[in-house]
């Protein structure tokens, strides 16, 4: 695929086979290749390169941008993703999310149902005003929107459906360009209609990692998104199927509680060597929606197995063939605790909430959890105790009761 010149996409730069990372930095949206947005909030019309587009309807929006269904004057359909205004490290960003869409769909042309992203027609970026864009194929429906419309009956086909083809796109990224998405949720995959079937394919590479391939060797890695820690490695293999599995579940009302449960008992993550069911939201990782989600998932120690491509493929398959979880997923379960308790951190016991054990490991709920009647909280060590009876009062750090001393009487006769 190198030297590739990015020109015809609207890039000034060309990658070679010795480009290194920081000459990134020199490559510029193509001067002229840029887009004219006449009206702010009201937007009817798009100018790209000199010709005009017809904004049909705003399609969606995200932390970055609109992205708009347009129709130029051939009566063909687009969809243009515009940024807000970008300057310095987001403009860099923004010119990696496009470098990386573009050779996710050059890498993946050829494959039967390829290419897995939107055709990229043209992007670039207004130097007066700052609005990048992206005029890419237009896609029918997110598969969040499809989940959302439609009940179980439905989901339950469509469901395994996108999570087996999502597996298969992305074990050929993870080989080609040890790709890692590190967005992928439920509205970042999408899907065109090829007859009655449905053929996903994945959007948006604002936080995507991509290591362009040189020899079998990985050089040079690009990395979208600010968010985070430039300096982590990328490539997680289970991670982006683990986490777009676990928004579905966000879905619960709207599949059967079989396909429900099958995703909540796949999505068990080692932690070291704890296990945590992510549907019991990991509360001991501190593992909270979303922030958290995206760095948890990120973090070298936890590993979710049954995330990984070929293990979600083979499980769905099960699903769809009606037939039972794999022992090896059974073996990794570990048992939701009953309503009303949870799991202790080293005894691995479920221990009622609020109870003495969950004291012992919850610092916060000592101090907040109101005392019990008859109980007082010992300041030395924030639990609750029994009360001193009438007559005697507490030592002082300890939980001892003793004798009130009758007070001297100073009264003078
Ligand atoms: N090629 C496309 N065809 C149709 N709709 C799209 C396309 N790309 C994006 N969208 C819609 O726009 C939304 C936001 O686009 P996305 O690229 O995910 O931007 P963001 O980075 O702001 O999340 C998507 O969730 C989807 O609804
Ligand atoms: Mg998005």
């Amino acid at each position: 695929m190198l030297p590739l010149n990015l020109r015809p996409f609207g890039i000034e730069g060309t990658i070679h086979d010795t480009t290194e990372l920081n000459e990134l930095n020199d490559f510029e949206f193509a001067p002229g290749h840029h887009v004219s947005i006449p009206g702010t909030d009201t937007i009817r019309r798009f100018v790209i390169d000199g010709k005009r587009y017809n904004v049909k309807e705003k399609l969606g929006k995200g932390t970055y941008g609109v992205t708009y269904k347009v129709e130029d004057s051939s009566g063909r359909e687009y969809a243009v993703k515009i940024t807000k205004k970008l300057r310095g490290r987001d403009k860099t960003h923004f010119l990696i999310e496009c470098i990386t869409q573009i050779f996710m769909e050059l890498g993946s042309r050829d494959e039967t149902d390829g290419p897995y992203v939107p055709v990229v027609y043209g992007v670039g970026m207004n130097p007066d005003t700052g609005h990048g864009y992206l005029c890419s194929e237009l896609m029918r429906n997110t598969l969040d929107s499809f989940i959302d419309v439609n009940g179980p009956a439905d989901n339950n086909i469509v469901i395994p459906d996108a999570l087996t083809q999502v597996a298969k796109m992305l074990d050929f990224f993870y080989k080609k360009y040890r790709f890692n998405h590190r967005d992928l949720k439920a509205d970042n995959v999408m899907y065109v209609k090829k007859g009655a079937r449905r053929v996903f394919k994945l959007i948006d590479f604002g936080f995507s990692c991509l290591s362009i391939p040189r020899h079998g060797t990985y050089p040079l890695t690009i990395k979208g998104g600010s968010y985070f820690d430039s300096t982590r490695e990328c490539f997680k293999d289970e991670r982006d199927m683990s986490q777009l599995m676990y928004q579905i579940l966000d879905y619960k009302a709207k599949m059967s509680p079989e396909l429900f449960s099958r995703l909540s008992d796949m999505l068990v993550a080692n932690v070291k060597r704890h296990k945590c069911r992510m549907a019991d939201g990991c509360p001991l990782h501190k593992m909270e929606r979303w922030k958290n989600t995206y760095n948890f998932l990120n973090r070298t120690n936890v590993r979710v197995p049954f995330g990984e491509p070929s293990r979600v493929t083979e499980q769905m398959k099960l699903f769809t063939e009606g037939k039972p979880l794999d022992r090896a997923v059974l073996k990794l379960v570990a048992k939701p605790c009953p309503p009303g308790t949870v799991r202790h951190p080293t005894t691995r016991r479920c221990v009622k909430e609020g109870g003495k054990a969950w004291l012992s490991f919850n610092p916060v709920a000592v101090a907040n959890a109101p005392c019990k009647e008859g109980e007082e909280r010992n300041p030395a060590t924030g639990r609750c105790i029994k009360k001193c009876p009438e007559g005697t009062r507490r030592v002082e750090g300890t939980r001892r009761c003793v004798k009130k001393l009758k007070p001297i009487s100073t009264e003078v006769v």
